[in-house]
């Protein structure tokens, strides 16, 4: 394999929700036929973006606008469906609002409606995948 797949496949890997063993097992296998779900795909995205807004209200940058590709949060298919219940749900619209407050606040605020997101973030990963969450953590502007 090329070392540019090879590295692809590691940064996929990376981020997402299987633990270290089960990554290590993939790896082993069959690298290729790891196909992320249409959820893990925009959560890969919600990470990215997020990340890169953190950066702008530490600098005290002007904010990226709220993407509307986030609100795929209520619809996109998950890799296992019956982890869309009644609480999901509930912490899914959380996390909307409390991005869309963060997006429209000014410097002093941002960080506070940024940091509600992010724990929304956390709240929902404690039970459902749980891999990513050393990674969502530092994300929380302190
Ligand atoms: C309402 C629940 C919920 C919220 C809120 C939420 N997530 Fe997720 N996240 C999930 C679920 C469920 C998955 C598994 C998706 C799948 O495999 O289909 C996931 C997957 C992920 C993944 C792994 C994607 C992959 O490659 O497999 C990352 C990274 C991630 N989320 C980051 C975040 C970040 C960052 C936030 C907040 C900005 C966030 N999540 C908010 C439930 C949530």
């Amino acid at each position: 394999m090329s070392k540019y797949l090879t590295f692809l496949i590691c940064s996929l890997l990376l981020i997402s929700c299987i633990s270290e063993k089960e990554k290590q097992q993939l790896a082993d296998k069959e690298p290729l036929m790891y196909e992320p779900s249409e959820m893990a795909l925009l959560m890969r995205q919600m990470y990215e973006y997020n990340n890169l807004v953190k950066t702008q209200i530490v600098k005290k940058d002007s904010l990226l606008v709220f993407p509307d590709e986030f609100l795929g949060i209520h619809t996109a298919v998950l890799t296992d469906p019956s982890e869309r219940d009644v609480e999901f749900d509930s912490l899914a619209k959380l996390f909307i609002e409390q991005q869309k407050a963060t997006f429209s606040s000014q410097a002093d605020s941002a960080q506070y409606h940024f940091n509600n997101s992010v724990n929304t973030c956390i709240e929902c990963h404690k039970t459902r995948c749980v891999g990513p969450l050393p990674k969502i953590k530092k994300l929380l502007i302190k």
